[in-house]
Parts: structure tokens; C-alpha cells; sequence
């Protein structure tokens, strides 16, 4: 550990900003509610942290793809709060939903049967969501089932339906037809089950217009700061910033190649600044040749990353600093990889990838550093 208690990659959070985000997504969907998708860990910026920052700004319906998740969250946000566990309660399980408090998405008939069983060995009605597929074919009843739902009177007794929801597949690209068709399909399908509160939208949805807002959406993506459309400008406040430091410079000589598998070889001599951060960390492999950093000082250079990314260190170009005149950053010295002169999307676009696969991947070897300028 170095004098400030981090040494290759630190995470920075401004949990100000998920609050600010969450609460533009809010006044954007009034009079619908806006809950928080809070899954794998928050898309990697920390359950914890982001449950409680989320739950302050007035956040009160989360959704968890797994029933651990929804557990580790419960004592974290009020008991006000609902919890939705996205993939339902795996065979045999639902009885942790109760325990923990967490309301199940029921997704199939199976799930339908396993919680109407627990409902009636309780002895009384059990809240949950239904989800159906309007077209995305990924969870949810089909057709078929919502029909056979709709005939059997019995086939939902028991179960006290709170959310009637579904998925959109191309809501990132407005002019998509599968957004509307989803849309005529939701509705359809919605009428043939028990009235409910519904949900359709995630990020994306939200601004496909007020007709895919329902009564609850459910960003997740947004909230951290990730550009809900694609090819529009991001409204959405970035919410965290990706450093390394340097561990050594070198020259390398003209002729010398950098790296495993030799991929880059200076034309001139050049000046080369290690950095403590690779493919170990979740940062991708595939930026080696491709990806820059920053040196925040400067914020207008960027600074090829040139050869392979290695697991724990990945090199920088630093000729364009010497270029500027600019002395060379000593070892310690802090570079940005993703901030304000590197934004998460461009970074993941560069990566052939995308920023959600980007933040879910930044590793557990980080240090995470949440701060929040509202609070000093
Ligand atoms: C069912 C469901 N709802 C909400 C979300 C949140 O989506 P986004 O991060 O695009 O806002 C997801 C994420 O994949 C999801 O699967």
C-alpha cells in the first residue's frame, strides 16, 4: 500500500451524482414511480453504497437478478422498500423470499406453481410480480400461458399479483419496431392477467416517451451514469472515474518492442510510463493498441496505450506529453482511464463492448472509493 492507501487501479464513486441521476429519472417519469436496478452489485460500483445512496434520494422498489442479492440489500434499505427478485426463487427456494422479505418475479408457470404452493402451506395470499414476454423471448410467460392464466380460475389463487411487468430488447434504438410491437404486446397481454401496477421500461424506455412508463420503471444503466440512447448525446451525469498509477517510466530504445508478444516496436525512441492496472482488474484486454489514458493535468492529451495489456500492468506512449513540453509524470504519478476526458461509453465503444459489460467486469482488486460532495 503507498501513502495514500491504494496501489494499481482505484475506483472513484461519486454517489452525488447517482442521486442527481436518480432523481432527473424521477421528474422525467412523474406520476410513474422510478425504482433502481441494483444487480451485480450495483453494475459494479458497490450494493452497499449505491442501495443506501439510491434509498436517501427517495428510492423505495429495487429489483436484484438473484434472491443472494436481494438478501445482502434487505438490511441495507428500509423495510419501506420493496425488493424484486428478477429471476424468481430457484426450484425449491422461494421460502428464502419470505425469510428475507424480498418479492419474487415469477417468470413461468413453475414459478407460478412453487409460490402458490408456499401461499397456501402459509395460509395466506403472497404478494409477487408476474413477468411475461411481449417479445424479447427471454423470461416471462408466453402467450400461451398468460392465456391459460386468464381461463383457470384457480391458477393464480392465492397470489396477490403487486407488479405485472416485462422487457424491452431494442429500447436503445428509438425507431426500432420491436419497441412498439413490445409496447401493443405488453398491453395485450397485461389486460388478460389480474389488474396490477405495470412496468416495461429500464433506462432506455424511459425515453422512448411517457407511453412506455406504466406505472413503475426500473433504470439501472442510467442511474450510473451509462448514455441511455444510442448515437444521442447522454444527459446522464457520469458517475465515476477509473485511475492508475504509474509504477515505472523508461525510454525504450528505437527498434525495442514493448510488451508480450512483442505487438508494438518504437519507431523512435520512446518515453513509456507502466501503469498498475491490466486485464486482472477487469479492465479490457482488448484496448492493448487501441485505448488511451489521461493525464489529468492535461486533460486535451490522450496517451496511447500501445503493445498487450498484461493481467496486473498495461504501458503508455508518452511522447505526446513530451511533444507539450510537459515533464514526465514520476512513478506514483495518477492517470485516468475512464473520467471526465474519457467517458465510460466512448472507453467501452473503443473496447468493441459495451459500458454495461465494461463496469460489470471492473474487478474486486480495485479501490473503491465512494465520496459525496453533498456531505463534505
Ligand atoms: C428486467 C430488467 N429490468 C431492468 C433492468 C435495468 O436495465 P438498464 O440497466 O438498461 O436500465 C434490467 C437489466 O438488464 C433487466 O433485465
Amino acid at each position: 500500500m503507498d501513502r495514500d492507501g491504494w496501489e494499481g487501479g482505484r475506483l472513484l464513486i461519486n454517489l452525488a451524482t447517482i442521486a442527481e441521476n436518480y432523481a432527473q429519472l424521477s421528474a422525467r417519469v412523474s406520476p410513474a414511480e422510478c425504482g433502481a436496478a441494483v444487480k451485480a452489485n450495483a453494475y459494479g460500483l458497490g450494493l452497499k453504497e449505491v442501495g443506501q445512496t439510491l434509498y436517501e434520494a427517495g428510492c423505495r422498489t429495487f429489483f436484484v437478478a438473484h434472491l443472494a442479492e436481494g438478501a445482502a440489500l434487505r438490511p441495507l434499505v428500509g423495510e419501506d422498500s420493496r425488493i424484486f427478485v428478477l429471476h424468481g426463487p430457484p426450484p425449491g427456494t422461494a421460502n428464502a423470499c419470505l425469510t428475507h422479505n424480498l418479492l419474487p418475479v415469477l417468470n413461468s408457470l413453475q414459478q407460478v406453481q412453487e409460490w402458490q404452493a408456499l401461499a397456501h402451506a402459509q395460509g395466506r395470499p403472497l404478494a409477487a410480480a408476474l413477468q411475461v414476454d411481449s417479445g424479447m423471448s427471454r423470461f416471462g410467460l408466453t402467450e400461451a400461458e398468460v392465456d391459460y392464466l386468464a381461463t383457470q380460475p384457480q391458477a393464480l389463487a392465492g397470489i396477490e399479483v403487486t407488479l405485472v411487468m416485462s422487457h424491452l430488447a431494442c429500447a436503445d434504438t428509438p425507431d426500432h419496431p420491436l419497441n412498439r410491437q413490445q409496447l401493443n404486446a405488453f398491453i395485450k397481454l397485461k389486460q388478460r392477467l389480474p389488474a396490477a401496477p405495470a412496468s416495461l421500461a429500464a433506462s432506455s424506455g424511459i425515453f422512448l416517451g411517457p407511453e412506455w412508463h406504466f406505472d413503475l420503471v426500473r433504470p439501472g444503466a442510467a442511474l450510473y451514469g451509462i448514455a441511455p440512447t444510442a448515437g444521442q448525446p447522454n444527459p446522464m451525469h457520469a458517475t465515476l472515474r477509473l485511475q492508475a498509477r504509474v509504477i515505472q517510466t523508461r525510454q525504450v530504445p528505437a527498434g525495442a518492442s514493448v510488451g508480450y508478444g512483442a505487438a508494438f516496436t518504437a519507431r523512435q525512441p520512446t518515453p513509456v510510463a507502466l501503469l498498475g492496472i491490466g486485464y486482472g482488474d477487469g479492465f479490457p484486454r482488448r484496448l492493448g493498441q487501441k485505448g488511451f489514458v489521461i493525464y489529468p493535468d492535461w486533460p486535451d492529451i490522450k496517451l496511447p496505450i500501445i503493445g498487450r495489456i498484461s493481467m496486473d500492468s498495461l504501458a503508455v506512449d508518452l511522447s505526446p506529453l513530451v511533444a507539450a513540453g510537459v515533464a514526465l509524470p514520476p512513478a506514483g504519478a495518477v492517470f485516468d482511464l475512464i473520467g471526465p476526458h474519457a467517458p465510460l461509453d466512448d472507453v467501452a465503444h473503443l473496447a468493441d463492448t459495451i459500458a454495461y459489460e465494461l463496469l460489470t467486469d471492473l474487478g474486486a482488486r480495485y479501490h473503491r472509493l465512494h465520496y459525496d460532495p453533498r456531505k463534505g
